[in-house]
């Protein structure tokens, strides 16, 4: 008899799953996505074992197809995760998720004395590195670097 292969998380109909997250960015991602405020069915594990991270974590949400802002948000934090649509059982896209070169209303800027900490404006970056991760801000320049990220 070969070797049984099962699946570690069920799997969906219709929706999205975001797999190879790193264990360490999960509970971010879930943060991220507002996933509490979700009424699909939602399951997700962690540190289940993968041959590129060693634990991975994965997230599966039914019948939920995030935007464009929202998937940008998880490559902050997780870029090397990868976003699969699912439509009857069947994997119909695949992303590769990928930091965009600007970022708007993603992330608060680090500056206390930056405007958008002060009035409703809009926060606005330019990605100076992917790696570690430094944003430029569009409005009083400081830099916000990885350790102090914060997502809106
Ligand atoms: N998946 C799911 N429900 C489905 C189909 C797929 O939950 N009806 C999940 C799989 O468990 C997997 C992900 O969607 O975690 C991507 O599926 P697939 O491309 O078939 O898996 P892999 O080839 O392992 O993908 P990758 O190369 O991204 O590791
Ligand atoms: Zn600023």
């Amino acid at each position: 008899m070969g070797e049984v292969k099962q699946l570690s998380v069920s799997a969906i109909r219709n929706g999205t799953v975001i797999d190879h997250i790193p264990a360490d960015s999960l509970f971010s991602v879930i943060n991220i996505l507002g996933l509490e405020h979700i009424t699909t069915q939602i399951t997700f594990g962690t540190n289940l074992d993968s041959k590129k991270f060693g634990k991975k974590g994965i997230i599966k949400v039914s019948d939920i197809y995030f935007t464009e802002q929202e998937i940008n948000k998880i490559a902050l934090v997780a870029p090397a995760a990868r976003l699969n649509i699912i439509r009857d059982y069947e994997v119909v896209e695949k992303h590769q998720l990928t930091i965009p070169d600007e970022i708007e209303g993603i992330v608060k800027c680090f500056n206390p004395s930056c405007v958008t900490n002060h009035e409703p404006v809009r926060t606005r970056f330019r990605i100076i590195s992917k790696n570690p991760l430094r944003l430029k801000c569009h409005y009083c320049e400081k830099i916000t670097d990885e350790e102090h990220l914060t997502i809106i």
